[in-house]
């Protein structure tokens, strides 16, 4: 029986079985809510039903509330209305698991009496990873169910746990047997009932929080080991302190204590950015432009030219996806250093028991080196990671020309230079593209896919849905210098190369960034990068701060001095010897040095980083503001729970940008001329969001 759109109601036995069906990922809709609630009352009606079992159809089990409907009006029953209709049904319900149990999604199974899954299902609360709270009790059941300390971990990291950690925790009842949910859940139903086993409910239980009575320390302890992970984030504290309260109140109460925190986080501007991040990264992936028919090209082979910093991080992606590699060096000794290396980096991710011993020799086995460009004649993509040398580039691609088979896709991880030269060197410009990764390539998520002209529609398709198979987040942008992040960071560096000279401190900087919420400050990661990459000591002239520190031998962290001084644990400490190059180079420029207050040191950066963005999108480098955004997250530690510099401007308000960008043009100049594009959206009353 259709209960309505989404939810069908049916009777086996003396079993019920209400079925959800709301692709794509049964999010718990008006709709999901309002069928469920109505089935579960019917089943309580229905004196030929025993039991129910509450199952979804699709690719999951309810992923949590439904996203899109968050700030309208609420519409009844509300989840936690429908949660009561469930927990207090007069029958069994048996929550049936598959996919992924989700949010509002795993809550409502909380209130089911029994739980079951199979063993491919994962259960998770990920709302801190939204800026909010379980919301529907989860802070409350959690505790009671898997104790303290685990829901602690598991509501804070937001990551899902599999079906069998799940039962281990007694998060679940029993495991289904993989495809057989259905029928194992109803036979659960019908032992529920033979046995007469009770109507268990979650909020009764109390033997976990006694357990977590008995250890005071716990959340002292919990939030002092997690500082430096939830710096800036309020969602976490938030967490904490419901979870404080299901040891000090009573359920209700501390019902009411969670709702009163949920709609606090749902009110603030975090919770705002991170749910824009949730669907700007969903939206990343997609490119409007490619006809929906393009074809991905197969990817059973990977070539990497340069075995360096970013070539050897480049082919470990591959070798972790399982896909083989052909690295290939100008010379032995640097091809086994770079082996060498990843061999190196893999053992270390196996010390810390984030990988299998087992599987270093097998990721390795995956890397074949070499130093003949030829061996790459049978690769489906080459990534070239050589210099940052136009005419090196240019050299590799023409050799790799006339080496590549037919239809091999010829990348280039450069940073700054022009892809449609390096293209040029090679007959088939159209088989050229950017990828654009970031150091250290194996962790960093970012790859900017760089189209030129020619680029072909499969292959920039095919070189997104390999972002994600290799676990990167594809951002498609265009081929100008720097593309999107490393111009935008440009932006950043004038200013910040400016206000020392003008008189901050590179410190002052840096707390500035830090205290916004950046994972480290501007010079911190100019001497963490190294500051001779892109200086060439035979060219050198003392013309900035920069190449006298590299003269000086000062690198950064490398040689344990660039702006600040690292001791040998990497501690750093600001460099009086830095503090004397910017001084002495500010009087030889004939700049007197003044006091800078950190809001000026703010706007400064902050806007001319907006303003680049802006000349980045109506220049069309970038196609949605959004896909900025994510740049700037997941590329450049710009602080999620900002939603990026764009939806930090528009957050601001577009007339209160313009306004400050033409104060600052007065005072300092030309960088902060306000892009046409942010002009326009004034006058529409609109923000980047609707650019
Ligand atoms: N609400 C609305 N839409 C959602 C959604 C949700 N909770 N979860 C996913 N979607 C949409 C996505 O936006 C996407 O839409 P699109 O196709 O138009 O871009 C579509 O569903 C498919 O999502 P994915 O591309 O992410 O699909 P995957 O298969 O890769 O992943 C998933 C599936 C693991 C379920 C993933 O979508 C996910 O993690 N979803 C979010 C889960 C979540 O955060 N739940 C908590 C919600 S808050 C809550 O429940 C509050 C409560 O405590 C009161
Ligand atoms: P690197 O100097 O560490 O490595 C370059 C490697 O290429 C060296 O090992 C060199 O021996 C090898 N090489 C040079 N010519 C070669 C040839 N003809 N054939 C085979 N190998 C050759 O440089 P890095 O940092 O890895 O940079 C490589 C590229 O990646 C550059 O274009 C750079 O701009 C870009 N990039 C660098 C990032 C970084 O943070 N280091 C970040 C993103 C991109």
């Amino acid at each position: 029986m259709k209960v309505n759109d989404v939810v069908t109601y049916a009777v086996e036995g003396s079993i019920a079985v209400i079925t959800v069906n709301s692709p794509p990922v049964n999010a718990l809709s008006n709709a999901v809510r309002q069928g469920v609630a109505s089935a579960v009352e019917t089943a309580i009606g229905d004196p030929a039903v025993g039991a129910m079992v509450l199952i979804c159809e699709g690719r999951t089990f309810f992923a949590g509330a439904d996203i899109t409907e968050f700030g309208k009006p609420p519409v009844e029953p509300t989840l936690r209305n429908l949660q009561l209709v469930v927990e207090n049904a007069t029958k069994p319900v048996i929550a049936a698991i598959h996919g992924t149990a989700l949010g509002g999604g795993l809550e409502l199974a909380l209130v089911a009496h029994y739980r079951i899954a199979v063993p491919s299902a994962k259960c998770g609360l990920p709302e801190v990873n939204l800026g909010l709270l379980p919301g529907a009790g989860g802070t409350q059941r959690l505790p009671r169910i898997v104790g303290v300390e685990k829901a602690l971990d598991l509501m804070t990291a937001g990551s899902p746990v599999s079906a069998k950690a799940a039962k281990e925790m007694g998060l679940i009842d029993e495991l289904a047997i993989e495809g057989q949910l259905r029928a194992d859940a109803i036979a659960l139903a019908q032992r529920v009932l033979d046995e007469g086993r009770p109507l268990l409910k979650v909020r009764d239980r109390t033997e976990k929080l006694d357990e977590a009575r008995g250890k005071p320390e716990i959340f002292a302890d919990f939030r002092k080991a997690n500082a430096r992970k939830f710096r800036g984030f309020n969602a976490p504290e938030a967490i904490i302190r419901c979870v404080e309260a299901s040891l000090d109140l009573p359920f209700d109460e501390g019902m009411t204590f969670e709702r009163q925190l949920f709609n606090e986080l749902q009110a603030d501007s975090q919770s705002a950015a991170q749910r824009h991040v949730f669907f700007a990264e969903r939206q990343a992936a997609k490119v409007d432009s490619l006809p929906a028919d393009t074809p991905i090209l197969p990817i059973a082979k990977v070539g990497v030219i340069g075995a360096g910093t970013m070539g050897g991080g480049i082919a470990m992606n591959f070798a972790n996806a399982g896909i083989p590699v052909t690295l290939v060096e100008t010379n032995e000794d640097a091809l086994f250093r770079g082996l060498r290396i990843i061999r190196g980096n893999y053992e270390t991710t196996a010390k810390k028991g984030k990988m299998k011993p087992e599987d270093v020799d097998t990721r390795m086995g995956l890397l074949t080196g070499s130093i003949a460009m030829e061996d790459l004649a049978d690769c489906d993509l080459i990534i070239e990671a050589v210099f940052e040398q136009i005419d090196v580039k240019r050299e590799v691609f023409g050799k790799l020309d006339r080496i590549a088979k037919p239809g091999a896709i010829l990348a280039t991880n450069t940073s700054y230079l022009d892809i449609d030269d390096i293209a040029a060197a090679t007959s088939r410009p159209d088989s050229v593209v950017g990828l654009h990764f970031f150091s250290p390539a194996n962790v960093m998520k970012l790859l900017e896919v760089v189209r030129t002209k020619d680029t072909k529609p499969e292959i920039i398709a095919t070189a997104m849905k390999l972002a994600k198979t290799i676990g990167k987040i594809g951002v498609l942008v265009g081929n100008g210098y720097g593309f999107v992040g490393n111009r935008i960071l440009a932006a950043r560096n004038t200013q910040a190369d400016q206000l020392i000279l003008e008189g901050a401190t590179p410190w002052a900087v840096d707390k500035v960034l830090y205290d916004f919420g950046f994972a480290m400050g501007h010079f911190q990661m100019r001497d963490l990068v190294g500051l001779d990459v892109g200086w060439n000591p035979k060219t050198t002239s003392s013309a900035n701060v920069r190449e006298i520190l590299n003269e000086m031998g000062r690198h950064g962290q490398k040689t344990k001095g660039g702006f600040y001084d690292y001791d040998e644990n990497r501690k750093q400490t600001p460099s009086p010897v830095a503090m004397q190059v910017i001084e002495d180079f500010a009087a030889k420029q004939g700049m007197t040095r003044r006091d800078i207050s950190d809001a000026e040191i703010q706007d400064r950066i902050l806007f001319a980083m907006v303003n680049e963005g802006a000349r980045i999108l109506d220049e069309g480098i970038a196609s949605r503001a959004s896909d900025i955004d994510i740049v700037w997250i997941t590329g450049y530690g710009w602080p999620k729970y900002r939603g990026g510099p764009m939806f930090w401007a528009d957050l601001q308000g577009l007339p209160t940008v313009l306004d400050r960008l033409k104060a600052l043009e007065a005072a300092h100049g030309a960088a902060f001329t306000p892009s046409p594009l942010i002009e326009r959206l004034v006058a529409q009353r609109k923000g980047f969001k609707d650019a």
